[in-house]
């Protein structure tokens, strides 16, 4: 019996420039670059053991024994990773948030970060960040930004090869902060993997891809020059832009609640106001709120104190996913 295992930990992430829609919706090509920074307040935590005397893998979450669609991502990803290295040792993976599952906060990024990084530690094979960014992406396309640290940018790229995510700034760079706004605590009814794949239905996705390098432009400069107003102008659009193509999809995808619309319009009603923030929203109706680390405090009391915000959760911008 040969055993061997290793212990990943990665941080969730918030895209400033959202990915939705692939070209390949097998290899995670997107249709367009994003950007995004991690979320240094929450992660996910695996351990993977291959044996040799496992009769089949096994994916526990949070406790909870995995089957069905859950567990056959996760095979399919390391089927993959085991492929590479010319092997069949079946593995236990073990993983944990210490987030809330239940707080409607998306974690496949981190999820499929800390898997990659730990199976490809527990086979032994020593890869760079770039390929690891690749391999996390066929997991789960955001999933390649958890790879590198701070601020990250993922290139469209022409291909698997140059596909993948990279550092635009450290984490120390800029001490921007999430306040999410938990207005949700369901699973979401339709998740990004079934949106990605019909975002092409609706008549308005062709415009936003076409208008993305100048998005990516706008966005990696604000972060850059650290211009506040000029990032929270473009995090609004983007996030408004996919939303937009969700609700003309065919089905229509429709995540927003009556709070979240309420989140929305006071966030811009702060900014104009003098306090700077800027919303943005994933595929749920939970919306995170950013802003400038000095600020976060008087923000999470202002979202606490909206009718129907369950919670605030705050979070500064994290690092890479490392070994432990
Ligand atoms: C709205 O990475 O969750 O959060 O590749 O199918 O796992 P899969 O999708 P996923 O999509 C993320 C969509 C988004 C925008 C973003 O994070 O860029």
């Amino acid at each position: 019996m040969t055993t061997s295992s290793a212990t990943a930990v990665a941080h969730p992430n918030i895209a400033f420039i959202k990915y939705w829609g692939n070209r390949d919706n097998e290899l995670r090509l997107p249709m367009n670059g994003s950007i995004s920074m991690n979320l240094k307040g929450l992660s996910t935590r695996t351990r993977v053991t291959f044996d040799s005397s496992f009769p089949t893998d096994i994916f526990d979450l949070n406790s909870k024994r995995q089957t069905g669609s859950s567990l056959d991502r996760v095979v399919k990803h390391l089927n993959f990773i085991r492929g590479l290295r010319g092997i069949s040792t079946h593995a236990h993976v073990f993983s944990e948030n210490d987030f809330p599952t239940s707080a409607g906060i998306a974690s496949s990024a981190s999820a499929f970060a800390a898997l990659t990084l730990a199976t490809v530690a527990a086979l032994g094979l020593d890869i760079p960040e770039a390929n690891l960014s690749r391999l996390a992406r066929r997991g789960s396309g955001s999933a390649c930004r958890s790879v590198p640290s701070g601020f990250t940018e993922w290139r469209k790229g022409h291909s698997d090869l140059d596909s993948f995510a990279v550092t635009i700034a450290d984490p120390s760079y800029w001490s921007l902060t999430d306040c999410i706004a938990i207005v949700e605590e369901n699973q979401k009814k339709v998740g990004s993997t079934e949106g990605h794949a019909t975002a092409y239905t609706s008549p308005l996705q062709a415009a936003r891809v076409a208008d993305s390098d100048r998005r990516l432009d706008i966005c990696r400069n604000a972060i850059l020059k650290k211009d506040f107003q000029a990032l929270a102008e473009i995090v609004e659009l983007d996030t408004n832009m996919m939303h937009a193509v969700m609700m003309t999809s065919n089905p229509p995808l429709l995540y927003w609640q009556p709070i979240t619309l309420e989140i929305m319009t006071s966030v811009s009603a702060w900014r104009k106001t003098g306090l700077p923030a800027a919303y943005t929203l994933d595929a749920g109706a939970n919306v995170h709120v950013l802003c400038e680390a000095e600020k976060a405090e008087i923000i999470q009391r202002r979202l606490s104190s909206l009718p129907g915000v369950k919670q605030v959760i705050i979070s500064n911008v994290g690092g890479a996913a490392h070994l432990l």
